[in-house]
């Protein structure tokens, strides 16, 4: 038996949808099949979640609650966690969202269950959130300068989750580095976007500081710690690119063509914006 969570997500949904009959642990009830209402804030609502289950595919926010998990997990008999982590998740990153995914990660290692980590570079989704912006003013602004950005389509982080869950045991003791096929920046982004949608699209270029109060202005949840991984972004926090997903999948990850024109034409299954 299969566990996922975070199952409402942008990975979670479509791993949920590859992997077929799994259990999912759900915040708010939507009538799924083999679905638990529970919270990693509320551990005494895992059990039920977690009763009969052999693999988790952990999905969720960087919050220390999910250390919690992983202890009720490992009381439960769950052999093997499948944890969605940061490609920088370090004890000593300046954002602290990456501390916690370290921390996490280390409490997991230390947990006495097999894992594998999936670390993925940034997600191609995070552009949906320029929609409006671009719909509104023919542009978008940023902070990323001309950083390059080895981006992932979160349904390819999906895909490589979904393969080592259902058969985690070759994977055991594995992280995993997860990028597309390409290294990108925002201004291809804008030329890319503009390309898709036949209207042109203009990258403003802005401070880190008058993007942190841009997002905050905007109601942007986490605008500061957004705000400095745009700052690394354009130092090359994501200037990187990896093999590793045609290693677990037999394929080719999606590029930054393809992810817009399913997604900005409106054909992308992700359900709702990052
Ligand atoms: N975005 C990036 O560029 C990027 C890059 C590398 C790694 N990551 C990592 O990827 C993970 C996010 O994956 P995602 O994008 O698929 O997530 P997402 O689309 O943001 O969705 C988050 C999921 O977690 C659930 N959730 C939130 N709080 C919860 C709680 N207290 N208890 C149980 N479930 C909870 C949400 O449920 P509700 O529907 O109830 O809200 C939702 O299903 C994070 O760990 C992030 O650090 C992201």
């Amino acid at each position: 038996m299969v566990l996922v969570t975070g199952a409402t997500g942008k990975i979670g949904s479509e791993a949920v949808r590859l992997l077929g009959p799994v259990r999912t642990l759900v915040r708010t009830p939507s009538g799924g099949a083999d679905e638990v209402v529970g919270d990693f804030d509320r551990p005494d609502t895992l059990d039920a979640a977690l009763r009969g289950v052999d693999t988790l595919l952990l999905i969720g926010p960087a919050v220390e609650s999910q250390i919690a998990v992983l202890d009720r997990a490992a009381a439960h008999g769950v052999r093997h966690v499948v944890r969605i982590t940061n490609h920088k998740s370090y004890v000593d990153s300046p954002v602290a969202r990456r501390r916690a995914h370290a921390r996490i990660d280390a409490h997991l290692k230390a947990s006495g269950m097999e894992y594998t980590l999936l670390a993925p570079n940034f997600f191609m989704q995070n552009l949906l959130a320029l929609a409006p912006e671009i719909a509104a003013t023919g542009g978008f602004s940023g902070s990323a300068g001309e950083g390059r950005i080895g981006m992932i389509d979160a349904r390819d982080v999906a895909a490589a989750a979904a393969a080592i869950a259902a058969a985690p045991t070759e994977h055991a003791g594995r992280t995993y580095l997860l990028t597309g096929p390409d290294l990108v920046t925002f201004a291809d982004v804008a030329r890319e976007w503009a390309s898709a949608t036949g209207q042109p699209v203009e990258y403003r270029r802005i401070s880190a500081e008058e993007h942190c109060a841009a997002m905050v202005a905007n109601g942007v949840p986490e605008a500061e710690s957004n705000a400095q991984v745009f700052g690394l972004l354009a130092e090359g926090d994501g200037a990187w690119l990896s093999e590793d997903f045609a290693a677990v999948t037999g394929g080719a990850p999606r590029g930054l063509r393809t992810f817009l024109a399913d997604c900005v034409g409106g054909k992308c299954r992700t359900p709702r914006l990052p």
